[in-house]
């Protein structure tokens, strides 16, 4: 059976298996099938195993989203973004637990498990001070990454106490002594820029923007995310912090209309955006 104990280590042999590998995954109701025999687009590496696993339609359907992103094999940039159905990531007053179901958070953990860094915001860590590890499903955990413009961020926080490494990027010249954390400074002018060349240098393969909406626009705009994902729930909050807050545009052809796909998750839908291809 296909659990939360387990999924983790999938994850990680269906990441680690090369492209032309002779061991093929089919993920079909209430089961799952390795096989060396073509049966499905999915081939994992391995010896030559066949076996079936019971699996329920909520990993079926996660699996279904993550597999088609891990079989891409090459590096991809993916904004997730947990909202209600009229645009909001949080209230006014930074309450954003919880929008999406229960389960979404193993979904996201699972999201996390695929990932070699995971970027977010200053502010989500001042206002939902997260671990971003994968602790839900013993995947492996994604390097943090924080974007702290100002360097306003200090040790109370918990990414500063588990033990995990951060690195930090900021404009600012402030000395300041952050746990565990490597500080790297950039000039303010072109600062966004400057910043998606330094991630590029760092060389991971999946990266994972996780919010908030200040920090998933501003990439958007610098043309830096490959898939944007939206898990969107059925529940309307009214005012609140929008999703996202792009660039004005003065004319409806200019609106970016990408690729996409929908996928159901326990009750809620999740939109993938393909913006750069
Ligand atoms: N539902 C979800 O999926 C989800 C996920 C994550 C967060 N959230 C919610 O989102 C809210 C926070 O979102 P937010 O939009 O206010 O803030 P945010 O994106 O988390 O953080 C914004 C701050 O990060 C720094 N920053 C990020 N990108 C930058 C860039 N390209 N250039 C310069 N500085 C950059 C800036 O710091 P300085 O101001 O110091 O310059 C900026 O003010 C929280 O309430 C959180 O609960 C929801």
């Amino acid at each position: 059976m296909i659990t939360s104990h387990n999924i983790g280590i999938l994850l990680d042999l269906i990441k680690n298996s090369k492209k032309n590998s002779d061991l093929y995954l089919l993920v079909k109701k209430n089961s799952i099938l390795y096989s060396s025999k073509r049966k499905s687009n999915f081939c994992l590496k391995n010896n030559n195993i066949e076996h079936t696993l019971n699996i329920s339609k909520f990993y079926q359907s996660t699996l279904n989203i993550l597999i088609p992103i891990l079989r891409k094999n090459k590096k991809l940039v993916i904004a997730q973004i947990g909202q209600s159905i009229d645009g909001r990531i949080a209230l006014n007053n930074g309450n954003s637990h919880y929008i999406n179901n229960p389960k979404s958070i193993i979904y996201l953990h699972c999201l996390r498990s695929i990932s070699d860094a995971i970027i977010v915001g200053s502010n989500t860590i001042k206002k939902d001070n997260p671990l971003l590890t994968t602790r839900k499903i013993k995947g492996t955990n994604p390097k943090r990454i924080i974007i702290d413009g100002s360097l306003s961020l200090n040790n109370k926080y918990k990414i500063f106490n588990d033990g995990n490494e951060n690195i930090i990027f900021t404009k600012s010249s402030k000395i300041v002594k952050l746990n565990n954390s490597t500080i790297i400074r950039l000039k303010e002018k072109n600062f966004t820029k400057n910043l998606i060349t330094q991630i590029k240098k760092l060389k991971y393969k999946n990266i994972l923007v996780e919010g908030g909406s200040k920090t998933i626009s501003e990439l958007i705009d610098n043309k830096y995310i490959d898939i944007l994902q939206f898990m969107i729930a059925p529940i309307l909050i009214g005012s609140g912090i929008n999703s996202l807050n792009l660039k004005e545009i003065s004319n409806l052809n200019r609106a970016i209309r990408p690729k996409h796909n929908f996928n159901e998750l326990e009750n809620e839908i999740i939109v993938n955006l393909f913006l750069n291809s």
